[in-house]
């Protein structure tokens, strides 16, 4: 289903179970390339993300088996060091075979990822990480040929936390010789889960979620069993949904001590947040009113959710200015939430946004995967109905999207098909 339409008014209410953390699983997958063997990986969200890194290790000579959530990668006939084009084009995030197949073939051949929706995404912090360990790097025809006969340990000091570069140089430094300690760490969730994983493995790490990293390379992995984090950035979706509709949903197996900020920020705006069970269950008795967030590397405001929050401050009591410090070009998806009456105003990386009464349904797209996820929340609250297109960048991060979305009261349907271009 590539376009959706959604009528707007209905409260979300009821129950929604919160999926494994896409972020994490795709490392995990990554990760699961230094040992021989066969990995269990468990609540692997069935997402397209997951669907392209399985063809990305298939293509590396693995294979994959994944059936309700539990993902076998059998790393047995792993032979090859190619991440194509094709794939990195459809995920940036393939990248982070980098670091396990460095450690493991000791070479690498990765196509250059490019430009994507939300900004120019360098990787410059990746290689240089990964030139302190000795690797040395040619450009070949958009290709990067990674080599590193004898990686070994360093003191890598990172200009920025990135979470891409810490986890591929944590990847390829449990496998290299002597200790790396990666300095300006990200702090993220998923690199506690990345480094829990990699520790069963039979690595040796300290300091994971800390801004200080220390790893000892090791000869040796395991393949092991483990279970994915919940979705962060999934439960931080339906919470800040549930917030703009009204309503009353408990997040099953979302995890408060991972949402802090985002928790706090909707209790700001008037939410209701409690614990309950094994799930935070969140409730809106009012229109929400104006707050003012900052996004941030975590424990910061993610900016997953910015695009999210965007969409419920659009129809707030009062005026919200939101700041986001770390993709340059997450504001593009703006202009379309002011299709639908929004009042929004970007100034560098600053928005000013003017609550409106409501805003007013329109044909709309998504423009990636968060932005996309930000239209049909917008889309909720709106008068009418809103057809939000070009839903496939939302498939890419959200399982059964459009099924949770309904179970939760939302009237939702696959939108007609589309009338073929006149060409000429
Ligand atoms: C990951 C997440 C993404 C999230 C982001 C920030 C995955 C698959 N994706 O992306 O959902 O929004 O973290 O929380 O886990 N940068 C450089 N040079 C580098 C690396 C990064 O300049 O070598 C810059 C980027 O352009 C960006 C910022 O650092 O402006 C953050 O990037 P990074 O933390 O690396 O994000 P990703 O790992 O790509």
């Amino acid at each position: 289903m590539d376009r959706l339409l959604v009528t707007g008014g209905s409260p979300l209410s009821g129950t929604v179970r919160i999926q494994g953390a896409k972020n994490s699983a795709l490392k995990l997958m990554a990760a699961s390339l230094l040992a021989d063997g066969r990995t269990v990986i468990e609540n692997v969200p069935r997402i397209v993300d997951c669907l392209t890194m399985v063809e990305v290790l298939e293509h590396l000579g693995a294979s994959v088996a994944w059936e309700d959530g539990r993902m076998i990668v059998d790393t047995g006939g792993v032979d090859g060091h190619e991440t194509p084009y094709e794939l990195v084009r459809r995920m940036r995030a393939s990248i982070v075979v980098l670091g396990p197949l460095l450690a493991r073939e000791g070479r690498a051949r990765v196509a250059m990822p490019g430009g994507c929706n939300i900004g120019s995404r360098k990787i410059d912090l990746h290689l240089r990480g990964l030139e302190h360990m000795g690797a040395s790097f040619e450009h070949d025809h958009g290709y990067l040929e990674v080599t590193a006969g004898d990686l070994r340990g360093a003191v890598i000091s990172l200009d920025y936390p990135s979470v891409g570069a810490t986890e591929n140089l944590m990847m390829a430094a449990v496998g290299a010789r002597g200790t790396t300690v990666i300095e300006n760490a990200a702090r993220e969730p998923e690199i506690q889960d990345l480094a829990g994983f990699l520790v069963r493995m039979g690595a040796r790490i300290e300091g994971a979620g800390t801004p200080t990293v220390e790893i000892q390379g090791v000869d040796r992995f395991e393949p092991v069993r483990h279970v994915v984090i919940p979705d962060r950035v999934e439960a931080g979706t339906w919470a800040v949904a549930v917030c703009a509709t009204g309503g009353d949903v408990l997040l099953a197996g979302a995890r408060t001590d991972h949402m802090d900020l985002p928790l706090s920020k909707l209790a700001e705006t008037g939410a209701e947040v409690t614990v309950e069970g094994e799930g935070i269950r969140v409730r809106m008795p009012e229109r929400a009113l104006a707050v003012d967030l900052v996004t941030l590397p975590y424990p910061g405001f993610p900016t997953d959710l910015q695009p999210q929050m965007m969409a419920l401050l659009a129809s707030a009591r009062g005026t919200s200015i939101v700041t986001e410090n770390v993709f340059e070009a997450r504001f593009m998806f703006v202009d379309e939430l002011n299709r639908m009456g929004a009042d929004i105003r970007t100034e560098g990386h600053h928005a000013v946004i003017r609550g409106v009464d409501r805003l007013s349904s329109a044909p709309v797209r998504a423009l990636d995967l968060r932005a996309g996820a930000a239209m049909v929340i917008a889309a909720l609250t709106a008068d009418g109905v809103t057809e939000v297109s070009d839903m496939y960048h939302v498939h890419r991060g959200y399982e059964g999207f459009e099924e949770k979305l309904a179970s939760l009261g939302a009237r939702v349907s696959a939108g007609p098909a589309r009338s073929p271009a006149v060409l000429g």
